[in-house]
């Protein structure tokens, strides 16, 4: 199997180059998940993805995914202004989050954004107020908590009804009177989210059933067909084979949703993927600085920590590590970062291609959660993040 990286020996050969640790970013391959994606919702009618910028954020990575055509998931003011920046039409930037400053909704307002995806009756109160005073009417979407679980880390389940997120599915009516009697509102969306990291379809179809059944109760009580079903994101990667799987199955993906979820004549269906856009095509690239024999371990010492990629640390998230400078046999490892704290661990007990003090590292992986993520803990800098345009 071609690792695509690794045998990438051009590219190896820069990064010796380039301060550690830094994140680099696969462009070719991301326009081909991007393409990947297109190919399946152009099938579909109705379609439309809202990349969920949360996953990354770098300015390069987002201007190739407005290229592709995509709107956005936004869920705070600063990544509205992100996209705004990277060239997202605000007419398809969507916003969400339980906890909307006044400031970050009077810049939704202002820049026109399709819609507020709204998660309490004391945030719809406000958007309302807000708009009043601006004079302008708000869309807003709400977010309804199935409570519906996937299959997934406790962390990221967002869909249960012990979760902070959305509004009970029972108060859907009471909700929607409310804000049809709202002067500033206009109400035009079913906002939903399960959780991240899904690779079972049937987490999809359980979420598809329970839309119908809101959708068909809906209907019994008298109200209107509504414009926008939003589904949100959550659709995993194969961490363990980022070369053999480095495009997710898109395919199974929006079929699942054709095939289960009953869409209203004219109604369209919104998706918000992050991870499954971006993930495969990042990896934090890492120099080791020491070679450490232990009474019971060996570790490898790198100089990437958790503070460049937390995710191991906060959901025991594996990703695969490669040496991308040395062929020689295999040896196992501990792979660590240099800070202080114990969690700081990348992999226990790992095989890896034996390695010595300055070799390049990859931690395969990382384009979704991973610098976005990332924080200045004990004083670090924030990590870089580069394309094949700026390295090569
Ligand atoms: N829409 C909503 C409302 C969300 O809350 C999320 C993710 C998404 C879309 C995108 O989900 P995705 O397609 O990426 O699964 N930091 C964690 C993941 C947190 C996800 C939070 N919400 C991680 O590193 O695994």
């Amino acid at each position: 199997m071609k690792n695509l990286l690794k045998d990438n020996k051009v590219l190896v050969e820069k990064f010796r180059s380039i301060r550690t640790p830094f994140y680099y970013y696969d462009t070719e391959l991301l326009d081909k998940t991007l393409q990947a994606i297109k190919n399946e919702t152009d099938k579909h009618q109705g379609y439309h993805m809202h990349y969920a910028v949360k996953a990354c954020t770098t300015p390069k990575v987002l201007s190739h995914i407005t290229k592709a055509g995509f709107g956005a998931d936004c869920v705070s003011g600063g990544e509205i202004q992100a996209c705004l920046d990277a060239g997202f039409p605000a007419s398809e930037i969507v916003f969400a989050g339980v906890g909307k400053s006044d400031w970050e909704i009077e810049l939704g307002l202002k820049a026109g954004i399709q819609y507020f995806n709204v998660e309490s009756i004391p945030e719809l109160e406000i958007i309302n107020e807000i708009a009043g005073s601006m004079q302008k009417v708000a869309n807003v979407s709400f977010r309804i908590n199935p409570n519906v679980g996937a299959d997934t880390h406790a962390n990221i389940t967002t869909g249960l009804a012990e979760n902070k997120f959305g509004i009970a599915m029972e108060d859907m009516e009471k909700v929607i009177s409310l804000a049809n009697d709202m002067k500033n509102i206009e109400f035009v969306g079913l906002h939903f989210h399960i959780g991240s990291q899904i690779l079972e379809m049937d987490n999809f179809v359980a979420l598809s059933n329970r839309i119908n059944e809101l959708q068909d109760r809906l209907e019994r009580n008298g109200f209107q067909t509504v414009k926008n079903i939003n589904v949100g994101g959550g659709l995993g990667v194969d961490y363990a084979n980022p070369d053999e799987n480095p495009i997710p199955d898109f395919k199974a993906y929006f079929d699942t949703y054709a095939k289960h979820l009953k869409l209203r004549p004219g109604q369209q269906l919104h998706f918000e993927l992050g991870r499954a856009v971006v993930a495969q095509c990042g990896s934090l690239i890492t120099k080791c600085l020491y070679v450490k024999q232990a009474t019971a371990k060996k570790f490898v010492i790198v100089d990437a920590g958790m503070t460049d990629l937390i995710r191991p640390a906060l959901y025991d998230a594996y990703h695969k590590i490669d040496n991308l400078t040395s062929n020689a046999q295999e040896d196992v490892y501990d792979v660590v970062g240099p800070i202080c704290e114990s969690s700081d661990v990348f992999a226990k007990d790992y095989s890896i291609n034996a390695t010595k003090r300055g070799d390049l590292l990859a931690l395969r992986s990382a384009g979704a959660y991973g610098e976005i993520m990332a924080s200045q803990y004990n004083c670090r800098s924030l990590p870089k993040g580069y394309t094949a345009e700026d390295i090569i």
